[in-house]
């Protein structure tokens, strides 16, 4: 099969994209015929070995995927062939990646794709959508009413963070980075939304924060955090909920924070077991059916390209580039 390895961790340009053996599914495993996967930064992380994860090589890249079912191992009872899926949670853990045409995954990483979802759609709103489920309501349980603070309400996990805060009825206030952003986030009924650029974005967000009684749930996407403004702008009982910068080493305001009787939590989705990220794949997908969710696709690359889609979604991401709207999606069959 037709597949987008590294050899060795590196810049982008270490994807290469040539033939691999095509996967045998063990007993608990489901053959997927891949239809799109999807990129994600910590693929770029991964790639580039700021995450060791990748020690064996050739190492297929990609978490996400969607596709349709060709085989199923002799202990398999959620699929049959035919059926299609998507998933996350892939070449991680000596698990093989997404970025080729076949993956063998195991069945408990993998969910029914909702008719009238393609692949492409399903790829791009996997790890993402799983991701906010978990931090809005594993995490920080949040509620009909409350109000939710995401920094980049289109990024890949904003955008879902976003759609599946409104689809429970919370009040959103998003940032985002251009004009054409701020009409999308607001076309999924965020109630404030403010450019990032913008000299009055604090006063903003916290006339907003004041007129309502703080924030009740801050979804922090962002590497470098400001913990003393976001401290002073939560509610009483707040929570906070951080996913991104393992490498930042904010101040924190220890005072402040106790007395309003703030939480926080940290988590990376990729810790939650299986059966609470199909908890939450359930829930994005009666999300999708309900049409309260729709995830973004920004470009799409083939398998050939997978180095340009790293480098598109590095240049965003790390670089802040403000380039992309929507995520990444690389499909096979180009
Ligand atoms: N812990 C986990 O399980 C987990 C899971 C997924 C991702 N992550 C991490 O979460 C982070 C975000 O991932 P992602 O996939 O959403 O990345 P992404 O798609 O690249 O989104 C980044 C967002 O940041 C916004 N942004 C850039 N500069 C900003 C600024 N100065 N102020 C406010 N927003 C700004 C961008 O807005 P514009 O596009 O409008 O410029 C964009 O919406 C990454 O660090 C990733 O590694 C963690």
């Amino acid at each position: 099969m037709k597949a987008a390895y590294i050899t060795e961790t590196g810049e982008p340009n270490v994807i290469q994209f040539g033939d691999l053996p095509t996967p045998e599914p063990g007993p608990t495993q489901v053959l997927v015929k891949v239809g799109a996967s999807a990129v994600n930064p910590i693929d770029t992380y991964i790639r580039s070995g700021a995450v060791p994860i990748a020690t064996e090589f050739p190492y297929i890249v990609g978490c996400d995927l969607a596709g349709t079912v060709q085989q199923c191992g002799s202990e398999v009872t959620r699929f049959q062939p035919g059926d299609r899926v998507w998933g996350s949670n892939q070449s991680l853990f000596g698990r093989p990646g997404t970025a080729a045409q076949y993956a063998a995954v195991d069945q408990d990483w993998l969910y029914p794709s909702p008719d009238g979802m393609s692949d492409a759609v399903a790829a791009a709103g996997s790890l993402v959508g799983i991701t906010a489920h978990l931090g809005l309501f594993l995490n920080a349980n949040l509620q009909a009413g409350e109000i939710l603070f995401v920094n980049g309400g289109t990024g890949g996990v904003g955008a879902a963070v976003v759609q599946l805060a409104k689809s429970v009825g919370a009040r959103v206030i998003a940032t985002v980075g251009s004009d054409e952003k701020q009409a999308l986030c607001e076309s999924w009924g965020a109630d404030l939304v403010v450019n990032y650029h913008s000299d009055s974005m604090d006063q903003q967000i916290g006339d907003f924060a004041t007129e309502n009684g703080g924030i009740d749930v801050w979804f922090e996407t962002q590497r470098e955090s400001t913990m003393d403004r976001t401290v002073e702008l939560m509610a009483k009982r707040g929570r906070i909920v951080l996913m991104a910068g393992r490498a930042a080493r904010p101040e924190f305001p220890v005072g402040p924070f106790y007395v309003k009787d703030l939480r926080m939590f940290g988590f990376a989705m990729f810790n939650a077991s299986p059966e609470e990220q199909r908890d939450s794949a359930e829930a994005v997908n009666a999300a999708f059916n309900a049409g309260t969710w729709t995830p973004q696709i920004g470009q799409t690359f083939s398998l050939a390209q997978t180095s340009d889609a790293h480098a598109l979604q590095e240049a965003n991401t790390l670089e802040m580039a403000g380039t992309l709207t929507g995520k990444i999606v690389v499909d096979p069959s180009l």
